[in-house]
């Protein structure tokens, strides 16, 4: 396990071409298969290629209008659900309002919202059986094991087939919808006989990748902001500053204050926890106190953003959260000295400007609209380290609305 910046840098940096994705990740290549996520060397740098464009500063703009009405469409669900004065669990709308972004954005957003929360369900149900696998298998009754296994068989082709009849619905020419399964159509048709399944598994890949992370984000982030009120109210006043309709790719970076309240989040509960790599030689790395550390090939390397964003090294009070230091000294490039929350190096994650943008969206729209608490302030609520790091039962709270407008 590696928590010294020089060795993590040399890692997934310097001599990153010695590295691939660990053997940890072999239970997730039913889900993902090729996708851009697990592939390595030359056709990761094709997808990369080819996906990379949509994930550009001059691409955010057309996504934005869409994060808002996913965001307005998640706030009016919980202000109904609030009329009956009973809590929410807002883990629960992050996911769905996550899937919602990545659908609408990339992929198609006519999908109705039975199939959506249909295929979120399923998700659910293949991810959670891929943590089983990775973590705790050995421990289950064989029975239990073939029992899941039957359910996760089924859930998994279901969601195949669903990502499928997408890409299907789409003709060859350029008349489809979406820009980007177009993109890929083509790309992958040109070079391979199976292209059905590689596009599958791309966008797989992108929904997958783009969906638990930023919903387990957004729930730190509004269970940190509800357990402290005064960090609460300075980015209400913030929120308040800046009209719903008028918010663009550019002015959103200029919330300061919320954008820190994200990435303080992002420090204390990364939801990537984990990220490994299997060295492909022998070689030494260097360590910052001048040393070096010697890799075989038969090792694993490890780096826990979880320890590393918490280590005395590179943070004072590391236990506590203070968006402030994010105002003090901010992030260029999402990552920097001991805070990786997005990776760092070539596979740094594509959509992480992406993912600021609909948290600080979706944060500025919840603070207009609500005031929130949680239903039990004293009970600390314990992160579980699965596939992304999730709070360990749900997060009820208590919304109540500011005023009756729509936030648009
Ligand atoms: C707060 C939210 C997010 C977090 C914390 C996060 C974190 C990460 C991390 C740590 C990696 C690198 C994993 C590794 O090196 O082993 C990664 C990769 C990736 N992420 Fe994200 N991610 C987030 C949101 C998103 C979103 C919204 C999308 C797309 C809609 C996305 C798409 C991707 C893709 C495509 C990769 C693979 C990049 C490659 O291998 O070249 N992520 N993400």
């Amino acid at each position: 396990m590696l928590e010294d910046n020089d060795a993590i840098k040399c890692v997934f940096i310097n001599k990153n071409n010695l590295y691939i994705k660990s053997k940890f990740h072999k239970d997730l290549h039913d889900l993902l298969g090729n996708g851009i996520f697990l592939s390595e060397g030359e056709e990761w740098k094709r997808q990369h290629d080819m996906i990379a464009p949509f994930f550009q500063h001059t691409r955010m703009e057309p996504y934005v209008n869409e994060m808002k009405t996913c965001a307005v469409a998640m706030m009016d669900r919980m202000a109904t659900q609030s009329l009956s004065g009973k809590p929410i669990s807002f883990a629960e709308e992050a996911m769905r309002f996550t899937l919602e972004v990545v659908l609408g954005t990339f992929l198609d957003s006519r999908i109705g919202l039975d199939q959506t929360e249909g295929f979120r369900e399923r998700l659910g149900r293949v991810l959670r059986t891929i943590e089983r696998r990775i973590w705790q298998w050995p421990n289950l009754p064989l029975g239990f094991q073939r029992l899941i296994d039957r359910s996760y068989s089924k859930s998994l082709r279901s969601l195949q087939s669903f990502v499928e009849t997408m890409v299907m619905a789409y003709p060859d020419d350029e008349g489809g919808r979406s820009e980007f399964i177009s993109t890929l159509r083509k790309s992958s048709h040109d070079r391979d006989s199976n292209f059905g399944n590689l596009l599958r598994d791309q966008i797989m890949s992108v929904l997958v990748a783009g969906h638990e992370t930023s919903a387990n984000a957004l729930t730190w982030a509004v269970f940190e902001l509800a357990r402290n009120p005064a960090i609460c109210d300075r980015a209400r006043e913030e929120a308040d500053q800046i009209e719903v309709r008028n918010i663009n790719s550019e002015n959103a970076r200029e919330l300061i204050y919320i954008q820190a309240v994200i990435y303080e989040s992002l420090r204390l509960y990364p939801p990537v926890w984990t990220m490994s790599r299997d060295p492909l030689s022998n070689h030494d790395i260097p360590i910052g106190d001048g040393t070096k550390l010697s890799i075989r090939k038969n090792q694993t390397v490890v780096v826990c953003p979880y320890t590393y964003h918490r280590s005395r090294l590179y943070w004072d009070d590391p236990e506590v959260f203070k968006p402030e230091r994010f105002v003090e000294k901010p992030i260029r490039g999402f990552s920097g000295e001991g805070f990786i929350p997005f990776g760092t190096g070539a596979r740094i994650c594509l959509g992480a400007e992406f993912a600021i943008l609909e948290l600080t969206i979706a944060l500025v729209i919840m603070l207009q609209r609500f005031e929130f608490r949680l239903v039990d302030p004293g009970r600390p609520i314990t992160p579980e380290p699965l596939i992304t790091l999730r709070p360990q039962e749900n997060v009820c709270m208590y919304f109540k609305q500011r005023r009756g407008d729509d936030g648009q």
